[in-house]
């Protein structure tokens, strides 16, 4: 029933010493714990007997010491379980977390951010719930229910047997409740991750919601899914709230039947008073372990639940791997080659890329222009291989880019996204980021030739400026330059510019061109646009149309050929002609 939570035997073992510790003090605390009852049979025998009370002061300090040690004991165990748990789940969130940093892109666009969050908070801390307080009070109600037990029957068989003949009951219930909650807590799990999910989605997204004036109904739908996800708990609760009252009941039924038993016993000369005495402070003892039972077994149901969902995320491969490289290859020059790619995003989704050959020599600059939609931000993302080809294969210096180990592979690229981002953090750390080392120098360097000093020189802080949530929002073409400028930094070997110019002007894309030139120098660029003034100058231009490449060649080979690209041309250039009139 709880498979799942097999697969933190591992995580145990790394614990083993603490953990053993642990249940040795569970068993010394429970050791002087059983003796109080003990303890009190004797001290009411001796007085029923003898009538002497110093007896019974003597008893009392030794009662006193054994609650002493009990608890002290007590606190000894939260010192070495509760901790290891806490250990666990700190080790829990960083394989966790290594793994969601290795998936792939695929991974992202198929699992929504709140739902992966969830995953990393809720399911990470109900596993912990397992790890610390259910295995504690698993392990100490058992040994307390054996310790009693056995003391018990060593007192009297005969009134242990009846007092423990409302057991059958109690299992009958445990067994029924267990097996409805399990449902419910998967159930509760995934109601909250749908909540998480929303409220990441709304914060992302507050900028539309905000322009649509769809506050209310952002409220109100809020409200269906956390009104959904109150039900579902309640009916847990509900179910949950039978649980106590119930052991209650039955531990009632334990303490009559000792006393009427037991009394008649009494009477029969078969026992001694204090038995009875000590028999009621047994049961008592009995009645926590018997309500946290049900606690520790909800606990253990929801964090087999959680487990079970980060199992499904933790089973996802890796599927751009490190497997195939050649650690020999360190570094890479630049030529590219594909050679009969084609790619789709998913099975049932249309090709996206069709048999599409083409070769980029080192050093050259090309660009790629065609219309929104035909395949140019994915026909780049197979370089670094933040996709695999589905057929065919990328080539870079004649190698396979599967066999490039990936560390050399993506620091040799410096891709400047079609969609940028930048990280809440301050701008010279944003320009750094690809870096191992800090170089205030380089992030000036770089940054003066993606046209941003300027900009960032009218910023009271400059660089050290913070971006986003915490900070200042840039201006989308200062964005773009930004992003631009982070490419830069890491020194490429290949430089990708996704349509990197759309929101700067003309002008000002014609004169980080012009910068970029120099840089650009021995290192293979491509450039994708929309704009022939972007492409140009490139040595190359492929026109890409239907997941093909349609026309390649210069500007004005491509002009001359009067084809795609010349319409394009033609119609680009009128635009221009009519926008300078007015
Ligand atoms: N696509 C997809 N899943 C993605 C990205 C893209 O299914 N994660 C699909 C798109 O719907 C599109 C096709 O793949 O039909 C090509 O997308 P893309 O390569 O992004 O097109 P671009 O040529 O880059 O378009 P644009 O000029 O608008 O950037
Ligand atoms: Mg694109």
């Amino acid at each position: 029933m709880f498979g799942n939570l097999k697969h933190l035997n591992k995580y145990f073992r790394r614990y083993k010493t603490k953990l053993l510790l642990g249940v040795l003090f569970i068993l010394l605390s429970n050791l002087a714990n059983v003796y109080i009852p003990l303890n009190v049979r004797e001290g009411v025998d001796t007085i029923e007997q003898t009538g002497d009370y110093s007896t019974v002061v003597n008893l009392a300090a030794v009662l006193l010491a054994a609650a002493f040690l009990s608890n002290l004991f007590r606190f000894f165990i939260r010192q070495t379980i509760i901790v290891v748990s806490r250990e666990i789940e700190y080790d829990l969130r960083h394989d966790f977390w290594s793994h969601i940093q290795q998936l792939p892109l695929r991974f992202f666009q198929n699992n929504s951010t709140g739902n992966i969050m969830s995953h990393a908070t809720n399911d990470i801390a109900s596993v912990r719930m397992f790890v610390g307080p259910s295995v504690m009070y698993s392990i100490d109600n058992g040994i307390k229910f054996v310790l009693t037990l056995a003391v018990m029957i060593s007192l009297s068989p005969m009134l242990t047997l009846y007092s423990l003949l409302p057991m059958p009951l109690m299992s009958l219930v445990v067994y029924i409740v267990m097996k409805k909650m399990h449902t419910k807590y998967t159930r509760i799990q995934e109601k909250m991750s749908d909540l998480t999910a929303k409220a990441q989605e709304n914060f992302s997204g507050i900028r539309v919601i905000k322009s649509y004036e769809r506050e209310e109904y952002e409220i109100s739908e809020y409200k269906k899914e956390s009104g959904e996800y109150l039900n579902r708990k309640m009916d847990q609760v509900k179910l949950q709230a039978f649980f106590a009252p119930i052991f209650m009941m039955i531990a009632g039924l334990s303490a009559i039947i000792v006393v009427l038993a037991g009394g008649n016993m009494i009477i029969n000369k078969e026992l001694s008073t204090g038995v009875i005495f000590a028999f009621m402070l047994f049961l008592m003892d009995l009645i926590w372990p018997m309500i946290s039972f049900g606690w520790v077994a909800n606990m253990i149901q929801q964090a087999d639940a959680s487990m079970k969902r980060l199992l499904k995320i933790w089973s996802e491969p890796v599927d751009i791997s490190n497997n195939n490289v050649d650690d020999l290859i360190t570094s890479i020059t630049g030529d590219i080659e594909f050679r009969n790619v084609s790619f789709r995003y998913a099975e049932n989704l249309p090709w996206v890329l069709k048999g599409l050959n083409l070769s980029i020599k080192q050093g050259e600059t090309v660009a790629f222009i065609g219309s929104t939609g035909v395949g140019k931000t994915s026909l780049i993302n197979l370089i670094p291989r933040l996709y695999d080809t589905t057929e065919g294969s990328v080539l870079i210096d004649g190698v396979d880019v599967r066999n490039i180990p990936l560390k050399v592979l993506r620091t040799a690229i410096g891709l400047v996204p079609q969609e940028n981002f930048l990280f809440s953090d301050t701008l010279a750390n944003n320009i750094m980021y690809g870096l191992e080392k800090r170089s205030e120098e380089l992030v000036h360097k770089v940054s003066g030739i993606a046209r941003l000093s300027k900009d960032v020189n009218s910023f009271p802080l400059a660089y050290e400026t913070i971006l986003g949530e915490r900070g200042i929002t840039l201006s989308g073409g200062q964005k773009q330059r930004s992003t631009l400028a982070r490419a830069l930094a890491i020194d490429p070997k290949i430089l990708i510019l996704d349509d990197s110019f759309s929101a700067v002007d003309t002008n000002t894309e014609e004169e980080i061109l012009r910068q970029l030139k120099e840089f650009m120098k021995n290192r293979t660029s491509i450039i994708i646009s929309h704009r022939i003034s972007t492409v140009k100058d490139s040595d190359k231009i492929f026109v890409i149309e239907d997941g093909k490449i349609v026309e390649k060649g210069t500007h004005e080979e491509l002009v001359a050929k009067d084809g795609v690209y010349a319409d394009l041309n033609t119609k680009q250039l009128l635009e221009k002609e009519l926008s300078e009139m007015n």
